[in-house]
């Protein structure tokens, strides 16, 4: 699929109104994204697991309109929110070629979380895709009145369904990159990859191997470590990676990590699972620490915690590993039949690393669900 291929033809002006309703759950990269180029396109292929209790429940209502402006209005948790409409105005302009019908509705943008508002989670990924799964269903139904379906969706349901999910996520990742993860589940791939059949830097494509049953269920106990907002946007610690010293090597190790972790999911080797999955979140941060100019995200609380996970695992032989996303709260990722065992070392250790003592308990999920 190219860009082309994502561009609405013709739609359907007669339908005055309607509303649609998506929830769109939170990713967490295993392989990271950090780097970008023009347009949203990755400097080097990730690979997340789709989450399945942090999500963004968006409801989007559309009436016909006069004039040729964008129009709409955002309410955060039933309160009215500007804070949130220049990043939707940005979002509106980029994928406007591709959903030209926007500049003739008004859109009420209806929108709450299932996680705390200020737990330090990033909601870019769920929002953004939540947003981008109404605007389909709204593509969907001024093109299914005329009978215009895009190019790419002609023959057959499955098909079409394909096509929109994809469509999704490309729009998705116009709004944030990472959100383009978060459409499907178990595991998502964003970014060409040689030897991933079907991945694009365009769009996530869901990891379509047999995956280890190591891996299900598999948990995400995210750990808030602070829940302030973050000093530095990762708009910005994206820019940093232009003329970064270690770039070069950094994306190329992706590559191979990614090589490396599509075997491991097939196989279940949790000992390689780990060492990659904690080198990237290490690998991310340095990245961080080591541009120009330099910062550090994570807290004091956020090395007591890995270092005590290392501590635990080397007394248990447990298989409990760490992830980082860009900021200072810590994912706990370890396998469903060691969920009682962990939580038990979360409660009686690591909760005293929590602000106050708050975590939140995820499970791998599968992907947006339309309400
Ligand atoms: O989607 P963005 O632009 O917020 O970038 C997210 C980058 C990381 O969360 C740090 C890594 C990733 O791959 O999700």
């Amino acid at each position: 699929m190219t860009e082309q291929d994502f561009i609405l033809k013709g739609f359907d002006t007669s339908v005055e109104n309607g509303k649609v309703t998506w929830e769109s759950p939170s990713n967490i990269a295993l392989v990271k994204y950090w780097g970008k180029k023009k347009n949203q396109i990755p400097e080097n292929p990730s690979i997340s697991f789709t989450l399945s209790e942090c999500k963004t429940i968006t409801e989007v209502t559309f009436s016909k309109k006069e004039g040729n402006d964008f129009s709409f209005e955002v309410f955060f948790e039933g309160e009215a929110n500007e804070a949130f409409k220049p990043k939707i105005q940005t979002f509106f302009e980029r994928i406007e070629p591709y959903v030209p019908f926007l500049r003739q509705y008004h859109f009420k943008i209806e929108t709450k979380n299932t996680f705390p508002h200020s737990s330090g989670i990033a909601s870019s990924a769920s929002g953004m895709s939540a947003l981008a799964l109404c605007l389909m269903s709204i593509e969907e139904q001024l093109s299914v009145t005329q009978g215009l379906v895009a190019e790419a969706a002609r023959s057959g349901t499955e098909k079409s369904n394909h096509y929109f999910n994809q469509k999704a996520s490309f729009l998705a990742r116009l709004g944030s990159g990472s959100a383009c993860r978060s459409i499907e589940g178990p595991l998502v791939v964003w970014g060409s990859h040689e030897e991933i059949e079907h991945s694009s830097d365009l769009y996530g494509v869901k990891f379509n191997e047999n995956i280890h049953v190591n891996f299900e269920n598999y948990k995400d106990t995210i750990l808030l470590v602070d829940k302030g907002e973050k000093q530095v946007s990762s708009t910005l610690g994206h820019n940093l990676m232009h003329g970064h010293p270690f770039s070069e090597r950094r994306f190329e190790q992706a590559h191979n990590n990614l090589s490396e972790l599509a075997t491991i999911l097939k196989n279940g080797d949790l000992d390689q699972f780990i060492n990659i999955v904690e080198s990237e979140a290490l690998t991310l941060h340095a990245m961080m620490m080591t541009s120009s100019p330099y910062f550090i995200l994570m807290k004091p609380n956020t090395l007591e915690i890995i270092n005590s996970v290392w501590n635990y695992r080397a007394k248990t032989g447990s298989k409990l590993c760490f992830t980082l996303d860009a900021g200072a709260n810590v994912h706990l990722l370890y396998p469903d039949a060691e969920a009682e065992k962990v939580l038990d070392f979360i409660k009686t250790e690591l909760v005293a690393y929590c602000q106050n003592g708050h975590y939140i308990c995820d499970t791998v999920g599968y992907g947006a669900k339309h309400l």
